[in-house]
């Protein structure tokens, strides 16, 4: 028995110690992309969200971001995590706070109001099987004419550590220069993608 308890006792040190330095390792690259990702099923997505959405809640709230507090509780508009090719490649969720109520029906032309947040949080799946958590990408809709650049869409990334890496109006706002750019594309819905369409929950 007691070497049982040692056993179990000597793994989890092992695991706390490994599972550190990999959450240090993804703290530096954790806004680069990632080559290798596993290909999962939903319900292995799901499984792996469920398992780490509650450290990924932590870890962002380090940022001390009002903007983005308890995100986990908004409407979630995807069915599982999805493999996001141009965020990193890593497995993402679409959050939406009350605010944004209607980001599921834009229609044409249509505008968020001010104060609509949009919360990405992501997951790290390499092809060998490491899991840990990955940037989160949000936008938040400021006041008409804050900023004309952007359309009055702030965006902000928040590296699972807490710090930010990049924020249109406060850090490093240059970092974060090519997120409008690329989401010109969608200038008709307000700036946003959506969510494909195979992972849309029904409205
Ligand atoms: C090359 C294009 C591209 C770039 C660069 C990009 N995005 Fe996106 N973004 C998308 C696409 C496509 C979606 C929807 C599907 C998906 O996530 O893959 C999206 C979705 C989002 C969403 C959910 C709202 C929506 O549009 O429906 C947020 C929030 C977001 N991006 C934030 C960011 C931030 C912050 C950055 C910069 C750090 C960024 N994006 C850079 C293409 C891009």
């Amino acid at each position: 028995m007691r070497k049982l308890i040692f056993l179990l006792s000597g793994s989890l040190a092992v695991s706390g110690i490994v599972a550190s330095a990999i959450a240090q390792n993804e703290r530096d690259d954790s806004h680069i992309a990632i080559e290798n990702p596993a290909e999962l099923s939903k319900d292995e997505a799901r499984k792996i969200y469920s398992d780490l959405r509650n450290r990924m809640a932590s870890l962002y709230a380090m940022s001390d971001m009002a903007e983005i507090r308890n995100y986990q509780s908004w409407k979630l508009f995807n069915d599982a995590p999805f493999i996001s090719a141009t965020h990193g490649q890593r497995y993402v969720n679409n959050y939406a706070n009350a605010i944004a109520v209607n980001y599921a029906i834009l229609k044409e032309g249509e505008k968020l109001p001010v104060g609509s947040v949009l919360a990405k949080d992501s997951i790290t799946v390499t092809g060998d099987g490491r899991v840990f958590p990955g940037a989160m990408f949000g936008m938040e809709k400021l006041p008409e004419g804050t900023s004309p650049k952007t359309a009055d869409w702030r965006y902000f990334m928040v590296i699972p550590d807490g710090s930010i890496y990049g924020d249109t109006t406060g850090e490093n706002p240059d970092l974060m220069t090519y997120c409008h750019e690329c989401h010109l594309a969608v200038e008709d819905r307000d700036f946003t993608f959506f969510v494909p369409e195979e992972y849309r929950v029904p409205e």
